[in-house]
């Protein structure tokens, strides 16, 4: 069985004074709830306050990025020890974001997942295809060059400590969801690749989460599809209320 995971990614949002507003109404909201793995992933500079606010309580930390070299002069780099320092248990890793602001590729994703594992960080690996891509019929292409490249030389125990985020990104920041069956459709073709890959056991216990425009009106539907084991939320996690929306449909 595997315990849902509801993880926001806030972005490039939230000054450390309004992290710490939100991570408290959080904290008040959800308090009590069991049965789901809630995350948030602050910016960087917010990372310290609020683990510092989540003590005693059953929220986990992720950040948002990370250099795969423990330390060195990466001007404007965070490693994955320094994440480790400030309570992060979890790091995305390849968010499409990353990807095409940032130039990130399927091999530096694999530096960046193989490190995060070094370092006991669990990696949230983003994949996700462009609407050019889902009308030409490529999207399972797509997304295994992608899984491929991530999972490049990881082994079964390393695997099974991955999480992976199906991210369409088509369907990001532009409240145009996947429908479930088409967001379904694909996490059971990224089941199907790591059950190739690692055996059925391994790729039974790994959460695949959906991303893309997710809010507590589509939550319940999504969540209830075979494969989606979570959703990776952006702009409806910087609302308490939203969130708590949609952690709550995953119970
Ligand atoms: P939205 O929920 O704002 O569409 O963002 C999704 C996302 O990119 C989460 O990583």
């Amino acid at each position: 069985m595997r315990i849902p995971i509801i993880a926001g990614n806030w972005k490039m949002n939230k000054t450390e004074e309004e992290a710490l507003q939100l991570v408290s109404d959080l904290k008040q909201r959800l308090g009590e709830v069991t049965g789901v793995k809630v995350i948030v992933c602050p910016p960087f500079t917010a990372l310290f306050s609020v683990n510092k606010a989540l003590e005693n309580s059953s929220i986990l930390l992720g950040a948002q990025n990370m250099h795969w070299e423990e330390k060195g002069a990466f001007t404007g780099e965070v490693s994955p020890t320094m994440l480790l320092t400030v309570g992060c248990k979890f790091v995305i890793i390849g968010h499409s974001e990353r990807r095409s602001y940032f130039y990130e590729t399927d091999h530096s994703v694999n530096l960046k997942v193989k490190s995060a594992l070094k370092f006991s960080l669990s990696p949230i690996i983003c994949v996700g295809e462009k609407l050019e891509e889902r009308d030409a019929n490529k999207t399972k292409e797509v997304i295994e060059i992608q899984l491929k490249g991530a999972y490049k030389e990881l082994s079964d125990q390393q695997a099974e400590k991955t999480v992976i985020a199906y991210e369409p990104v088509w369907a990001i920041g532009t409240g145009k969801n996947a429908t479930p069956q088409q967001a379904n459709e694909v996490h059971v073709f990224i089941r199907k690749f790591l059950s190739d890959e690692y055996g059925e056991e391994i790729s039974e216990k790994i959460n695949i989460l959906y991303g893309g425009s997710v809010n507590p009106k589509n939550s319940r539907e999504l969540l209830a599809m075979s494969d989606i084991d979570g959703a990776l939320v952006g702009g409806a996690s910087l609302d308490a209320v939203s969130f708590e929306g949609i952690v709550k449909s995953a119970i």
